[in-house]
């Protein structure tokens, strides 16, 4: 488990082994279409074969300790990280909740002696955009078509 404190207080950071809590999770907090690019039976497999890690971020000052933001990466050959998914809950956006799930990812990265850690984000994204922008991430690249619905991908990456 990783401690972080950002602006909203103690943020609270632990890994889950559950596809389903990640991906309702994800669903609420805004990747409305998760479902149609993976399926919980995969993502089940990709965690418990340590293929996926993933991590749930929750506000510790209220009640038990509600989610309020999720991050999956996937791990690669050749010390390669990708980010799966990064999603905040709404009431939570712009508190440093996605800055502080990356920093996490970075943190366990490094400690890992992984490489670098690659995300790909639909370049009409902003707020997603901006993000991998403030935490030090270059754009690597563009692909054309590259989601279900042919919108086009950036490719950021960040050495670790
Ligand atoms: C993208 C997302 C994860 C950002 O989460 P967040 O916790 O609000 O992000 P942070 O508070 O850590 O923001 C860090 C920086 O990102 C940028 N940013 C975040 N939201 C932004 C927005 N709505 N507009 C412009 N810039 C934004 C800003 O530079 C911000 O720094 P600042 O607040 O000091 O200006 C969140 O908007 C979200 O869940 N979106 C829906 C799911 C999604 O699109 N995921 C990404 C898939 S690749």
């Amino acid at each position: 488990m990783v401690e972080d404190i950002k602006k909203i207080g103690t943020l609270r950071i632990d890994m889950t082994q559950s596809a389903a809590t990640l991906l309702d999770l994800a669903h609420s907090m805004g990747l409305y279409d998760i479902q149609k690019w993976v399926s919980e039976e995969d993502v089940q497999q990709f965690l418990d074969t340590k293929k996926w890690i993933a991590f749930i971020a929750s506000d510790s000052e209220i009640g038990d300790g509600m989610p309020c933001g999720v991050v999956s990466i996937g791990i690669e050959e050749e010390g390669r990280l990708w980010i799966e998914l990064i999603a905040v809950d709404e009431t939570y956006r712009r508190r440093g909740v996605a800055t502080t799930l990356i920093n996490c990812l970075i943190k366990w990265g490094q400690t890992n002696k992984q490489r670098a850690l690659f995300v790909d984000v639909d370049d009409d994204n902003y707020p997603a955009v901006n993000l991998y922008k403030s935490t030090g991430f270059r754009q690597a690249g563009k692909i054309d078509e590259y989601y279900y619905d042919s919108s086009t991908a950036m490719v950021f990456v960040k050495k670790l």
